[in-house]
C-alpha cells in the first residue's frame, strides 16, 4: 500500500463533504487556537471573496492587512506562475536572482536602509531585529543587563517567544514563562516615561509600531516618534520600528514612518509584502548594517525565489502613485460611511488611524462587542476585523474600488441594526 493509500483510508472526509462536514472536522483536527468563522472561503477577485456555498463577502480583513492588492491580482499571478515553472527554492547556501533583487529594490524603496535579511513571516523578523539589536549590544561591550529593548503597551510584535515578550500585553504571555528576560514596557505615547525608562543608560533599543494594529489601530501621536529617536540618539539605543502591519503603502505612503518625519535603524516588514505570499524582512540602516555576520542568524526558506518573485511585484504596485491615491480616497469614503452610520446608530466614539488602517472605536454602551459586530457583518456578506473588544479594524486591499467600500459600508450599515436590534431583544427575549 502506498502512503497516500494509507492517508485516503484512514481519512474521514468524503468527496461529497458539505461545510458543516468540514467545520466539524476543523474542530476536531486544528489545535484548536482560533475561532473561525463558520464559513469555508474558497476564491477571491479584488475585493470580494465567495465560500464553497456561493455565498459573496466584501473583505475589508484582507486576509489580516496582508493582501494589500486585493485577491487574485493578476501581476502576481504571473509572477508565482513564472517562478514557480523555474525554481522554488534554492537555501541560503545557493543564490538566485529574485530574492537578490528583492533585497536591492527594499534597499532603494527604504531611503535608509543599506542591507536586507529576509525571513518568512512577521514574527521572524522581529526576532531577527531582536537578535542583531543584542549581537550590536554585546559587540559594545554591553553586560547582559544593558541590552534592553523597550516596547510600547498595547503593542504586538508577534508569538515567537521573543517576539511576544516584546509584545507589551499581559494576556499574550500569561504560561509562556519564564519569558526571556531584557525587555522593559512603557505606556505608547508617553515620551515622558520612556526617557524616564532610558534614563540609567541600559536600554539597547526602542521598538515600536508607527501604528498600533492589534492593540486597537492607535497611531502614533504627532512628533511622538521624533521625540523617540531623539532619545534613541542620546542613550546610543537603536531605533527599531515595526512596519509589519502599518507598512507597505496601508497608511497611505509606502513606509508609515515617512509621515513621522524620522530615519530608523531597523524597519521590519511582512504580511502585505508578499501579497498574500509568505515573506519576511529585515532592513538594516547603515549603524547597523555589518553587525549580523557569517553564521550570526539563518533561515532555510527566508528569501526564497518564489516569495520574493511574488514581493517584487507587490512592492513594486504598493510603491505607486495610484496606491498612494487611492488609499487617500477610500480612507475619506470609508470614514465619511463610518460617520453616517455613526450618525444612525451612534455606536462608535472615534475613528482614529491613517489612511487605509482605521479603527473604529466602540461608544461605551456598546464596548466589548467588536466580536458580536463582526458576527453580523459576515452574516451580511461582510468580512470585518476587530483590534480587541472595542474596536472595529478596517484594513482592506489598498486598490479596493469606489463601489467596494459603498457596497462594505451598507453591508456594515444592516450589521450594526441588526447588532443594535439584538441588543434591544438579546437572543432568546
Ligand atoms: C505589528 C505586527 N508585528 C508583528 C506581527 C507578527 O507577524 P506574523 O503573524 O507574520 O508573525 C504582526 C501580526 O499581526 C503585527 O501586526
Amino acid at each position: 500500500m502506498t502512503t497516500f493509500g494509507t492517508i485516503a483510508t484512514a481519512s474521514e472526509l468524503s468527496a461529497g463533504a458539505t461545510t458543516v462536514d468540514l467545520l466539524a472536522l476543523g474542530a476536531r483536527r486544528y489545535v484548536p487556537l482560533y475561532r473561525q468563522r463558520a464559513m469555508v472561503l474558497e476564491r477571491g477577485l479584488g475585493a470580494r471573496v465567495w465560500d464553497r456555498d456561493g455565498r459573496e463577502y466584501v473583505d475589508l480583513s484582507a486576509g489580516i492587512a496582508v493582501c494589500g492588492l486585493g485577491h487574485g491580482d493578476p501581476d502576481l499571478l504571473a509572477a508565482l506562475a513564472d517562478q514557480a515553472g523555474r525554481l522554488w527554492h534554492t537555501s541560503n547556501v545557493f543564490h538566485s536572482e529574485p530574492p537578490l533583487r528583492l533585497a536591492d529594490e527594499l534597499v532603494v524603496a527604504s531611503r535608509f536602509a543599506e542591507r536586507v535579511f529576509l525571513c518568512n513571516s512577521g514574527a521572524e523578523a522581529n526576532e531577527a531585529a531582536i537578535k542583531l539589536v543584542r549581537r550590536r549590544a554585546a559587540a559594545q561591550g554591553r553586560t547582559p543587563e544593558r541590552r534592553v529593548i523597550v516596547s510600547f503597551r498595547g503593542s504586538f510584535h508577534g508569538r515567537t517567544l521573543a517576539a511576544v515578550t516584546a509584545t507589551a500585553q499581559p494576556k499574550y504571555h500569561e504560561g509562556y514563562e519564564p519569558l526571556p528576560p531584557g525587555f522593559r514596557y512603557v505606556d505608547f505615547n508617553d515620551v515622558a516615561a520612556l526617557e524616564a525608562s532610558m534614563a540609567a543608560g541600559d536600554v539597547a533599543a526602542v521598538l515600536v509600531e508607527p501604528v498600533q494594529g492589534e492593540g486597537g489601530v492607535m497611531p502614533a501621536a504627532d512628533g511622538f516618534l521624533r521625540e523617540v529617536r531623539a532619545l534613541c540618539d542620546r542613550h546610543d539605543a537603536l531605533l527599531v520600528l515595526d512596519e509589519i502591519q502599518c507598512g507597505m503603502g496601508r497608511t497611505g505612503t509606502l513606509f508609515a514612518h515617512w509621515q513621522d518625519g524620522v530615519v530608523p535603524d531597523i524597519v521590519t516588514l511582512a504580511k502585505a509584502l508578499g501579497g498574500g505570499f509568505p515573506i519576511g524582512a529585515l532592513l538594516a540602516g547603515p549603524e547597523v548594517a555589518e553587525t549580523m555576520q557569517f553564521g550570526a542568524h539563518g533561515t532555510t526558506f527566508g528569501g526564497n525565489p518564489l516569495a520574493a518573485a511574488v514581493a517584487r511585484v507587490a512592492l513594486r504596485k504598493l510603491a505607486s502613485e495610484d496606491i498612494a491615491a487611492n488609499v487617500a480616497r477610500q480612507s475619506a469614503a470609508l470614514r465619511a460611511g463610518l460617520a453616517r452610520i455613526d450618525r444612525d446608530g451612534g455606536v462608535f466614539s472615534q475613528v482614529r488611524g491613517r489612511g487605509l488602517m482605521l479603527g473604529a472605536v466602540l461608544a461605551p454602551a456598546h464596548a466589548g462587542q467588536a466580536g458580536a459586530i463582526c458576527d453580523h457583518a459576515a452574516a451580511h456578506g461582510l468580512l470585518l476585523l476587530q483590534a480587541g473588544p472595542d474596536v472595529l479594524r478596517f484594513v482592506p486591499p489598498l486598490n479596493i474600488s469606489d463601489a467596494e467600500v459603498a457596497d462594505a459600508l451598507a453591508r456594515l450599515g444592516q450589521a450594526v441594526s441588526a447588532h443594535r436590534r439584538a441588543c434591544v431583544e438579546p437572543a432568546g427575549g
